[in-house]
This record gives structure tokens, C-alpha cells and sequence, in this order.
């Protein structure tokens, strides 16, 4: 039987955007989804394998060490959906709050790409929030005499997985979010034995060194990937 190759499998695009942050395009290969930010590769629906694990490994972590129900999780980054589907189906998550900045990809995850979460924005523990990720991190800044805002808002799950990674960020506004003050201020919006969860497309040594300069204990779990000599995902897990 002939092989269909996937330059052969019709593309069609679904939806095409312009938002303040560039060209954003939802486009069909056969039976899967495609998200394109500024002409680049930002995500699709083939395998969520690592997607998942960034925040069942971070929830496991935490669990144990607060031995809690009622986790508060944050996931930065909407997607395709498959982070948010995973923290929906674990019992011990009490609130979710998901920080999105482009308003399109939230709304196709009332259409297209609802399956992907397993509709989660229709569970109650479910938030959604259209803003931008690093201004709500650097928000929680120490002020002039070093103290944490009072009513900084904690988590004891930040999930994060808004880029291709630390070294490979889809806008350059995005990049201090891996850089020292960025890793600190990620640091504040923690609850005590609350724990940080990275996505990469590759492992970064540059920035495991800089995690390990904030956090006192970090590791990181690779996921192979199914294109051929692909390199693994790597997400990076620090409290
Ligand atoms: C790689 S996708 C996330 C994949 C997700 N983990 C999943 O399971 O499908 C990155 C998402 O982060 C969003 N994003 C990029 N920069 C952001 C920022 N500064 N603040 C909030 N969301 C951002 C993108 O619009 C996109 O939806």
C-alpha cells in the first residue's frame, strides 16, 4: 500500500490573525492542528507527551511535598490545550488559572481545539486570563526595600510553556522571563514548597546554571520526540 508522505496531506488554513504581537495562523494537516506565531512553528496537536508531563511531574512534586488537595496551578501558555487537560485530570488541583496573551488561541479552544484539553475551560477549577505572562510575573518585583508585594498572588504549580524554550522564545519580550530578575520574580509568585516547571524544545545548559543559581534544587526530565533524530524535550523542574 502507497505511503502518503505529509507533503502530500492537505493543509488548510483555518484561521489567520493579526494581533499586537504579529501574524498568528490555526491551519489543518489531515487531522491534526498547527499553530504559526510570525511564520514560525509554535505548536501543534501530534503528541502532547511532554506538554503533559510539565505539569504532572510538577503536581507529583508538589503533592509530595505539601501533601495537599487544593494544589493552586498556573499554566503559561494555552496552546493546543494538552498542559491544561493534564492538570484538569488530577484530583489533588483545586484552581487552575491559565495566562494566555493572544485572544484567538483561547477562542479555538472553544472550537477546533476544544478535544485537546478535553474541553477543560467548561471545568469549574478552570480560569482563564488574556494577558501577557511576563508583565504578570514581574509584577510580584521586590519593591525599593526588597519586600514582596502583600498581595502578590501565589501558586504552588507554575507551569510554564510559552516559547520553544529558554533559548528559542517566539518574541523577544519573552525572554526575561529566563534571565536572572525573571527566574526571582517566578520564584515570588511560589508558595512555600511550591514548584517551577519549564518547557524546552532542547536542553539548556545556560539556563539550567542560571535555575540553579535561584532555586535550591532543580532537575530535568527529557522526553524523546517522534521526528526522526529529533532531540528530546526537556522540561526543567526547580523548588
Ligand atoms: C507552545 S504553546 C503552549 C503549548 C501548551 N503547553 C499546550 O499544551 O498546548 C505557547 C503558548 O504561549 C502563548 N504565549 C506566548 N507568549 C506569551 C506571553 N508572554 N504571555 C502569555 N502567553 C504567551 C502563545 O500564544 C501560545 O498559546
Amino acid at each position: 500500500m502507497p505511503v502518503k508522505r505529509e507533503d502530500d496531506i492537505a493543509t488548510t488554513v483555518v484561521d489567520r490573525v493579526t494581533t499586537e504581537n504579529g501574524e498568528l495562523v490555526l491551519r489543518c494537516v489531515g487531522s491534526h492542528f498547527e499553530i504559526i506565531s510570525n511564520g514560525t512553528f509554535l505548536m501543534d496537536t501530534r503528541d502532547g507527551q511532554s506538554e503533559r508531563l510539565l505539569v504532572d511531574a510538577a503536581v507529583d512534586a508538589a503533592a509530595d511535598a505539601a501533601g495537599a488537595a487544593g494544589l493552586r496551578v498556573l499554566i503559561g501558555g494555552l496552546g493546543v490545550g494538552f498542559s491544561l487537560g493534564a492538570a484538569v485530570a488530577r484530583p489533588e488541583v483545586g484552581h487552575i488559572v491559565v495566562v494566555e496573551r493572544e485572544l484567538p488561541v483561547i477562542t479555538w479552544q472553544s472550537g477546533p481545539l476544544a478535544p485537546f484539553s478535553d474541553h477543560a475551560p467548561h471545568d469549574p477549577r478552570v480560569e482563564i486570563r488574556h494577558t501577557d505572562l511576563v508583565a504578570w510575573v514581574h509584577a510580584a518585583a521586590d519593591d525599593a526595600a526588597g519586600e514582596v508585594p502583600s498581595g502578590a498572588e501565589r501558586f504552588d504549580v507554575l507551569c510554564l510553556d510559552i516559547d520553544n524554550g529558554p533559548d528559542w522564545t517566539v518574541t523577544s519580550s519573552n525572554d526575561s522571563l529566563y534571565g536572572d530578575a525573571g527566574l526571582r520574580a517566578l520564584r515570588r509568585r511560589l508558595r512555600p514548597g511550591g514548584v517551577l516547571a519549564v518547557w524546552s524544545a532542547a536542553a539548556s545548559p545556560a539556563f539550567a546554571a542560571r535555575l540553579a543559581a535561584v532555586f535550591d534544587d532543580v532537575r530535568a526530565e527529557e522526553v524523546p520526540v517522534r521526528v526522526p533524530r529529533g532531540v528530546p524535550d526537556v522540561v526543567y523542574l526547580a523548588r
